[in-house]
């Protein structure tokens, strides 16, 4: 996006609240790859589309520096519960500091592995579930996922356009790319669910379980 036109956007939008601004001042001084790191826009977006689907459960996968979590807490009503799965252990401390510390702690549980393994240990009935983990394994999270997620529910998927990787296959062989795009082609052909793509920072797709 402009530089300016993103200036724009965030003097018009609400502003960060003050813990978010920290921790993602935080990530950008003591952790790699920053950029993962949702952000004022998107987060805001996350927090207000929670708002709007009020749900009971909700889990993360990829919890990174917690700072999308923080925003789906803060949309949840104050008796739902949310789980966030990240894999990098190293995190752990710096998640459970930011979580304890922020005013949704007793809703907010911290599960340390892979998204595989510990799916299948959180029980059923999500209302909300937002795939953000690792890319290659995108449409194996959705097919573990989707039994589990109740009907009326919702997915979304973070980094669908891949920095605009997916319009041109050919030339972008990775397996990151070769993820996302797999994964893309199968939620756009699955009768199970209503789906659309934001094209939102790196794409958001979301998806709505009949
Ligand atoms: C893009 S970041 C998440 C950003 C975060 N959701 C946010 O918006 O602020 C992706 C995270 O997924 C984690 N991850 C990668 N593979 C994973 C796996 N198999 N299980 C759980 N987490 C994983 C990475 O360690 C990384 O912290």
């Amino acid at each position: 996006m402009q530089e300016e036109l993103e200036d724009y956007l965030l003097a018009h939008i609400d502003p960060e609240p003050e813990m978010l601004k920290r921790l993602n001042r935080d990530t950008h001084l003591f952790h790699l790859r920053p950029r993962m790191c949702s952000g004022h826009l998107q987060g805001r977006i996350l927090k207000m589309l929670t708002s709007m689907i009020r749900p009971r459960r909700v889990l993360e996968l990829g919890t990174f520096t917690g700072y999308s979590a923080l925003c789906f807490a803060e949309g949840m009503p104050d008796d739902a519960e949310l789980h966030t799965i990240e894999v990098d252990d190293e995190l752990e401390e710096f998640i459970a500091e930011r979580f304890s510390s922020s005013p949704y702690a007793t809703r907010l549980h911290l599960h340390i592995g892979d998204a595989l393994q510990i799916i299948p240990t959180l029980g059923d009935g999500w209302d909300l579930v937002f795939i953000d983990a690792n890319k290659r394994h995108y449409t194996e999270y959705y097919e573990m996922i989707l039994p589990r997620v109740n009907h009326g529910g919702f997915i979304l998927a973070d980094n669908t356009l891949w920095d605009g990787k997916v319009l041109d296959p050919e030339a972008n062989h990775d397996a990151q790319t070769r993820g996302i795009l797999d994964f893309n082609g199968h939620v756009a052909h699955d009768q199970r669910v209503e789906r659309v793509i934001l094209p939102l920072r790196d794409g958001l797709t979301v998806i709505r379980k009949k």
